[in-house]
């Protein structure tokens, strides 16, 4: 039996969604018959130091903890690991697990630099073209370019990428501050760069691709990483997978098997483990895809921290393979009790 603390919330626009995963993730341990404290850390949260007497486990009773208290809680609770089911901002970009790592506590969730470059989408990117993995064609503007000279900024984007593209902020989830141009439109265009920088100084112009969304989970690390089956997201309203349809349940339909043929899957399954372990992750991450109409397959981005509610991607795909949610949860724990402190 170990000690688990379970970190939800956060304070990124994903807060409600991860106060779910993290709900399901903290009842699911509790199951397995750990001792497991459910905390919501957040800035909102200011002086919420541990109480004198510690409660007993409950993944029910949800404590509240902010980024400064945190250390004291870990000194309080003594937990043998944390999962930091944190969706976006300091929960998944490798600053929580940063500090984890100083504080030397096990946590299930990949390490400071894999989150790091999973968050920032032009880096990932850089890194994939590197080795050789296909991610669509892509340019790059700065938010200070396009405040200099916003009509040359919008002549390299045309020339580079043209239409139809998608324009995302280099650093956010869940479709944030992203839009689809899908014709040529350099005033829609304008509006999609400045609805990017309200975000992140960078955004990131993609070459839209016509076709399927794929997603495919890794779970474990290095030579023991392993896909989980493919599945084909559906959206049932639009062609843009919005924040609204990935997480209202019953709004995508998610298809396993995919409507793509088994070498493709194949193939999506080698490229997610690729993805993966070149970013040095461990316990589960979710890498999203497109494939189009020649079943050429084109990585758009890894979440370090998926989805772990009832309806998400990951526990669906583990469930296909026999792995249930609880199960699931054990596999990671197990993971991160074995994966070695670092020395300082
Ligand atoms: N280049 C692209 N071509 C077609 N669709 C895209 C492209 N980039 C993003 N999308 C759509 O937008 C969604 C969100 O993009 P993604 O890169 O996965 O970022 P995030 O999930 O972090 O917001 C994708 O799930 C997909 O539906
Ligand atoms: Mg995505």
């Amino acid at each position: 039996m170990a000690r688990i603390l379970v970190l939800m919330g956060g304070d990124a626009p994903e807060r409600e969604i991860s106060l779910k995963s993290g709900r399901a993730v903290a009842k699911a341990v509790a199951r397995n018959g750990h001792d497991v404290w459910a905390v919501d850390i957040s800035f909102r949260h200011k002086n919420s130091m541990p109480p004198a007497n510690i409660p007993p486990p409950d993944p029910e009773a949800i404590l509240t903890c902010s980024p400064m208290t945190l250390p004291y809680w870990l000194t309080a609770l003594k937990p043998d690991v944390v999962f930091p089911i944190l969706h976006g901002g300091y929960g998944e970009d490798g600053t929580l697990q940063a500090m984890l790592e100083l504080f030397q506590v096990r946590y299930a969730s990949p390490p400071p630099l894999a989150c790091q470059l999973a968050m920032n989408k032009i880096q990932f990117k850089r890194l994939l073209i590197a080795e050789g993995i296909p991610t669509p064609e892509f340019c790059v503007v700065d938010g200070d370019e396009f405040e200099r000279d916003p009509e040359l900024a919008l002549d390299k984007v045309e020339h580079a990428i043209g239409y139809p593209c998608v324009v995302k902020p280099s650093s956010q989830g869940s479709t944030i501050g992203a839009s689809v141009v899908n014709h040529p439109d350099r005033k829609a265009l304008r509006e999609a760069l400045a609805e990017a920088f309200h975000y992140d100084p960078e955004a990131l112009i993609e070459r839209k691709i016509i076709g399927k969304e794929i997603t495919v989970a890794v779970l474990g690390s290095k030579g023991k990483a392993k896909a989980l089956p493919v599945i084909e997201i559906v959206p049932k309203t639009g062609d843009f997978f919005d924040f609204k349809t990935k997480y209202t349940p019953g709004m995508a339909d998610h298809r396993i098997p995919p409507s793509i043929s088994d070498d493709a899957q194949q193939r999506a399954k080698e490229i997610a483990v690729k993805v993966h372990n070149l970013l040095g992750c461990r316990t589960v991450t979710r890498t999203d895809m497109m494939v189009d109409s020649d079943e050429n397959i084109f990585v758009l981005e890894l979440n370090a921290i998926p989805g772990m509610t009832e309806v998400s991607l990951v526990p669906d795909a583990a469930k296909t393979s026999g792995i249930s949610f609880e199960a699931l949860m054990e596999i990671l724990l197990e993971e991160a009790l074995q994966t070695p402190l670092r020395g300082w």
